[in-house]
């Protein structure tokens, strides 16, 4: 998935160290991959770019294997080596995200944020707070540091789920509620052995089925969740947890299921949300 780059580039402690020598590519979807000897979109990183804290600090690095421009933020994201990164995934997620009146100053949870890409989309569309986890340190460092170079560091918390307890709301205070719920999470059942499976697989389904039968409670009042995936046996399995927990479920998306392969691109957007009356 992720395609070769020549140039060496390292965050230390939120800092970018870039040895350029050039990575380029063409995007998906509308989300081109930067050229990062030019400085991408004219909106990346300068060439070579250190804070005195990051060196003296010592703490682990994780190198940048790209950066992306994605149409609705200002400027490129960083992707880490070991994050997911699949724009496809969100397309309709993040077309939904621009062009949603209600998102402006809502509370956002975002379940799984990788690059910090759905979340980042939420913030630019107006989200006054948003609050993203992820189980793969890489990705909770990579989010924290595009937040930081699009400037909604103060306005996007990422916390790290541990790995022993996976479930969708291990790192929430008990009575923390949100507007809205996103997530594009791990679409297949099945086990991961490293970090970096986590991003594509979900034994048994565990944390669908935790996103679902907790969705009511971690809601506040005409809140909503949307959900991208682009797995007909995960979306049925949605269907049926959200029947089970009286919830209402609405796929956004032209495409019958019925005439999908089980995996496809681009993700469908599900909408899920607590009816009328409760
Ligand atoms: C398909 S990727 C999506 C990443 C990002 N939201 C995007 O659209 O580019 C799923 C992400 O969920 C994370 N993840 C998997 N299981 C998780 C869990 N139980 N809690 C939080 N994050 C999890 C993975 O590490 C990965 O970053």
């Amino acid at each position: 998935m992720l395609q070769g780059c020549v140039g060496v580039h390292w965050v230390v402690a939120g800092v970018i160290l870039q040895f350029v020598a050039g990575c380029g590519g063409s995007g998906v979807g509308g989300v081109g991959e930067a050229n990062v000897a030019s400085g991408g979109a004219g909106t990346g990183p300068t060439a070579v770019s250190v804070a005195a804290d990051s060196v003296e600090s010592g703490k682990p690095a994780y190198p940048i294997v790209r950066y992306v421009a994605v149409p609705q933020l200002s400027r490129d994201l960083a992707i880490f080596d070991s994050v997911f990164w699949e724009p496809d995934d969100t397309l309709s997620l993040r077309q939904k995200i621009a062009a949603d009146p209600q998102l402006r100053g809502a509370a956002v949870l975002e379940v799984g944020t990788g690059s910090g890409l759905v979340s980042l989309c939420c913030l630019q569309a107006g989200a006054g707070r948003v609050v993203a986890t992820d189980l793969n340190p890489a990705a909770v460092e990579n989010a924290r540091e595009n937040a930081r170079l699009l400037g909604f560091g103060d306005r996007l918390e990422v916390r790290r789920v541990p790995r022993r307890s996976p479930g969708a709301w291990t790192v929430l205070r008990p009575d923390e509620t949100f507007d809205l719920i996103i997530s594009n999470p791990p679409w297949e059942d099945q086990r991961p052995e490293t970090v970096e499976q986590f991003a594509l697989y979900d034994p048994g389904f565990e944390l669908l089925e935790s996103l679902v039968t907790g969705a009511r409670q971690r809601l506040r009042p005409g809140g909503r969740m949307w959900l991208a995936y682009g797995c007909v046996t995960a979306i049925r399995q949605i269907q049926k947890v959200a029947e089970r927990e009286r919830l209402e479920c609405r796929l956004l998306d032209e495409r019958r299921l019925e005439e999908l392969p089980d995996l496809f691109l681009p993700g469908l957007l599900i909408e899920l949300a607590v009816p009328a009356g409760g």
